[in-house]
């Protein structure tokens, strides 16, 4: 998919779908140039199927009389144009146009971060995963060219249309890496795929295999991967500004399941078919690096992956069994199915040893965080009050939706083993919550945040500016976030 800016007007503008937003009202003079260039047939069929541009709605019309062959009025609902609509005009518009050549979008603004947030959300709705289908199951088109229709054509949107371009294919190289089938995309490829981007935008990346792993001391890690076949990598990518001081220093790491059978506490078959999203925590971290490296953000940014299976094979761990961990603390294990927390527990005790600013966990980590938030919302925990409304002021921001829960100390009782320091897991209530008091133990003193996106990293169905699957979520609030600590 290619951006391009354009200044046709949006009469003439050739493509073979031009795309309109409506915030509220068809008043607007984009609206009415159609409405002029089609007879009035734009605003008869309007009336007709009742479109008043409310959020949701959408109007398609086969259109004579303009340069593009059709014509889609997307409603944004009530208020100005915003980064958060303008992705979803992007992404609505490029969805409508997946099998044809060319889109067009009327930019709602100039303003840079409303053209940025148009590219990158064209580049979210065309997005298809097509890497596993032949024959006529192969679509026989795909978008090839968007067109953003702008006032001028300065350098500053082209900057931002280029921004867009990058946020785009960061997030949808996470939902590729998502999407893809768990016998292929094992640990190793994951680990591979991390140091092939990392190689190509020259950013440093180190990956551990079995024998590295064992050295560097993470026996937890270890733990689970000893059911799978498949060997566990730890993977540390470091991008660092050039030329600049480093504004701030973050460290993000991301849990790496590329499949969660559930251990010999097996899921049943239901809960384990998409049990290969369990690396969307991996996949995100990808993203904000690739994205961070792209844009050349003056923030020095890492991205550590605990990546391993949890099989059921010969040697797989056992409740009951008790093994320490990178930090010190012996563990003992409770339910093989919460292995998430353990591969982050040493991942967590490596990376806060890097001394940053902030300490940043995406994991697929709790079905509990879905029962108390529902499908499309993660869970964010902090101790960190400041660092925990910047986050969420720049994820409403992009249209990520988050929710503060609480790391009540009380709850930790709950955590306490007879045999070892720590049990990992407790009983269902307040599951996320727990889970997120244990990470904790492991994640030192600095300001520390866990993102649990079991919910919004993998969806049923289509949902916003997100397709069935994979998501990406994560990649544009902490790209955003970073971007916030270098101003
Ligand atoms: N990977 C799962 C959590 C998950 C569930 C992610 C649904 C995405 C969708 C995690 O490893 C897990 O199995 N958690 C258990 C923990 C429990 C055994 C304490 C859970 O949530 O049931
Ligand atoms: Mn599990
Ligand atoms: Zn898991």
């Amino acid at each position: 998919m290619l951006v391009k800016l354009s200044t046709d007007s949006v009469t003439s503008a050739r493509a073979d779908l031009l795309a309109i937003g409506v915030h509220g009202s068809l008043a607007s003079p984009l609206v009415k140039a159609i409405d002029g260039a089609t007879k009035k047939a734009l605003g008869k069929l309007a009336k007709l199927e009742r479109f008043e541009g409310k959020d949701g709605q959408t109007l398609r019309m086969t259109a004579a009389g303009l340069g593009a062959s059709q014509v889609l009025l997307v409603g944004l609902g009530e208020g100005e144009p915003s980064v958060a609509s303008a992705r979803k005009l992007g992404a609505i518009a490029a969805r409508a146009a997946r099998s044809y050549g060319t889109v067009a979008i009327a930019a709602p603004s100039d303003d840079a971060a409303v053209v940025r947030a148009l590219a990158s959300g064209a580049l979210l709705g065309g997005y298809r995963y097509t890497r596993y289908l032949t024959g006529d199951r192969v679509p026989v088109r795909t978008l090839g060219t968007i067109k953003l229709i702008v006032g001028k054509r300065t350098p500053a949107l082209r900057d931002a249309a280029a921004a867009g371009v990058v946020l785009g294919e960061s997030v949808n190289h996470a939902r590729d890496l998502v999407n893809a089938p768990p016998n292929d995309l094992t640990p190793t490829a994951l680990a591979d795929f991390a140091a092939a981007q990392c190689k190509a935008l020259g950013v440093p990346c180190k990956v551990w295999d079995k024998k590295g792993i064992e050295k560097l001391g993470m026996p937890l890690l270890l733990a689970v991967s000893r059911g799978s076949s498949q060997e566990p990598r730890f993977v540390h990518m470091t991008y660092t500004p050039k030329g600049v001081a480093p504004k701030a220093k973050v460290v993000f790491v991301g849990k790496g399941l590329t499949f969660d059978a559930g251990g010999l506490c097996i899921k049943p078959p239901k809960s384990m078919l998409d049990m290969k999203c369990d690396m969307a925590g991996a996949a995100t971290t990808i993203g904000i690096v690739m994205a961070a490296a792209r844009l050349e953000l003056p923030v020095e940014v890492h991205g550590i992956i605990g990546a391993t299976e949890n099989m059921l094979g010969a040697d797989a761990y056992r409740p009951g069994d008790v093994f320490p961990s990178r930090d010190g603390k012996s563990v003992e294990i409770i339910n093989t199915d919460a292995e998430g927390r353990l591969v982050l527990a040493d991942a967590l005790a490596y990376a806060r040893d890097l001394g940053a600013d902030h300490l940043i966990d995406h994991a697929t980590l709790t079905g509990a965080c879905m029962v108390a938030l529902g499908p499309h919302r993660a869970g964010l925990f902090t101790d960190d009050a400041k660092l925990a409304d910047r986050y969420l002021s720049v994820a409403e921001a992009e249209g990520e939706a988050f929710w503060r829960l609480p790391l009540d100390r009380d709850q930790f009782e709950a955590l306490k083993s007879d045999v070892a320091d720590l049990k990992h897991a407790a009983d269902r209530t307040g599951g996320a919550i727990t889970a997120a008091l244990f990470l904790r133990e492991f994640a030192g003193e600095g300001s520390y945040m866990h993102l649990d996106i079991a919910g919004p990293s993998f969806q049923d169905g289509v949902h916003g500016v997100h397709p069935k699957g994979g998501t990406g979520f994560g990649v544009l609030t902490g790209v955003r976030f970073l971007e916030s600590l270098g101003g």
